[in-house]
């Protein structure tokens, strides 16, 4: 159908942490984040003129109704009205599916809101009759995403992205992400992160209520000044390919992050006792092997493993050998760095 639209988007994983906002959806700090390649979701718009007692929106999951998402994708799309004129003329059925499952430590709101930000723009083009440049045109998605979920602005790009006002980056900003656009050392490019399901249990605190803890938190000025300071070291360890120095920021933002969430009123404690164990593992096999392996986690409990490509099947090993135990069910998601999101229609 002419009037029908599919972008798959990918879910990202930050480097450095989005955690406290201001403002629409401003960020107190910049972040930094990988894109993979394989966890995506796959949005589908068909949209057609709008008539009189019409539902504005029809949306379905994976074939099946979703009556809460629905609502919080209406309540989206109408605070975006002003930027996609198109929308108030328009009916639009929207279905949606990801290739991976849920609480499992990958963002589903990453890739939801990146993939519709970009399908409602393409929409948006095609009733114009008219094609925008392409970095306009990104950059405007980019945008839309962030007003749906902070960390969505990221993953309208491939490979690494930043989202944030950033010291040297005169092109960064708080309204949307920029693809790091630094000549990449190749111990980079094609980065492996193996998910490590160490607990699937639903969310205790959504990311929303998670940023809100940060606005009177102790620690708020010394987190977002520690922001800025690891943001300023990681952008030249991912040049000069300083595996060391990317580990020691990783680690640092991972465990920051649920040190801050451990000292804000009220507490959460997302990790668990098996969380630490493989942390511990991973460090002694990165002291024993000295190779290049790191991990960072998102607001829960599960690990990201993070290493080169030419280092897969010893990792593989170590997985199998030591951490396999400590996962739930001995489950894994094999993932990586990807390019970015695809217009499949
Ligand atoms: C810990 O982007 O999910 O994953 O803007 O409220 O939708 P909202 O929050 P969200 O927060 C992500 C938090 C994080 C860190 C990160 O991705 O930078």
């Amino acid at each position: 159908m002419k009037n029908t639209i599919i972008w798959e988007s990918p879910s990202n994983i930050a480097l450095i942490k989005y955690w406290g906002k201001t403002g629409i959806q401003l960020p107190c700090n910049p972040s930094l984040s990988m894109s993979l390649k394989h966890s995506v979701s796959r949005f589908e718009l068909t949209y057609s003129p709008i008539k009189g007692g019409d539902k504005k929106l029809i949306y379905l999951f994976e074939g099946k109704e979703n009556k809460a998402f629905e609502a919080k994708l209406s309540k989206f799309i109408d605070s975006v009205s002003n930027d996609l004129p198109c929308l108030t003329k328009y009916q639009l059925k929207i279905s949606s599916s990801n290739t991976f499952p849920h609480s499992a430590g990958i963002a589903s709101s990453a890739s939801a809101m990146s993939a519709l930000a970009l399908c409602l723009c393409s929409m948006q083009e095609a009733i114009d009759e008219m094609e925008m440049p392409r970095d306009f045109f990104l950059q405007k998605a980019s945008r839309i995403a962030r007003l749906g979920s902070g960390s969505a602005s990221r993953s309208v790009f491939g490979a690494y992205a930043i989202w944030g006002e950033t010291e040297g980056l005169s092109n960064s900003s708080n309204d949307f992400a920029i693809p790091f656009k630094g000549n990449i050392h190749p111990i980079f490019k094609d980065l492996q992160d193996t998910i490590l399901m160490m607990d699937s249990s639903p969310k205790k605190v959504s990311s929303t209520a998670g940023h809100a803890l940060m606005k009177n938190h102790p620690y708020a000025d010394a987190r977002f000044q520690q922001a800025r300071l690891n943001m300023s070291e990681l952008m030249p360890a991912l040049e000069q390919g300083d595996f060391d120095k990317f580990s020691s920021i990783v680690e640092n933002e991972a465990l920051s992050l649920h040190g801050l969430m451990m000292s804000s009123n009220p507490s959460y404690t997302l990790l668990k006792p098996n969380t630490l164990i493989a942390i511990e593992r991973i460090k002694d096999f990165k002291d024993k092997t000295q190779l290049p392996i790191t991990f960072t986690l998102d607001a829960g409990p599960n690990l990201h493993l993070l290493y080169p490509k030419e280092n897969e099947n010893v990792v593989q090993n170590f997985i199998e050998q030591e951490l396999i135990e400590l996962l739930e069910d001995g489950k894994y998601i094999q993932d990586g760095m990807g390019d970015g999101p695809q217009r499949i229609r």
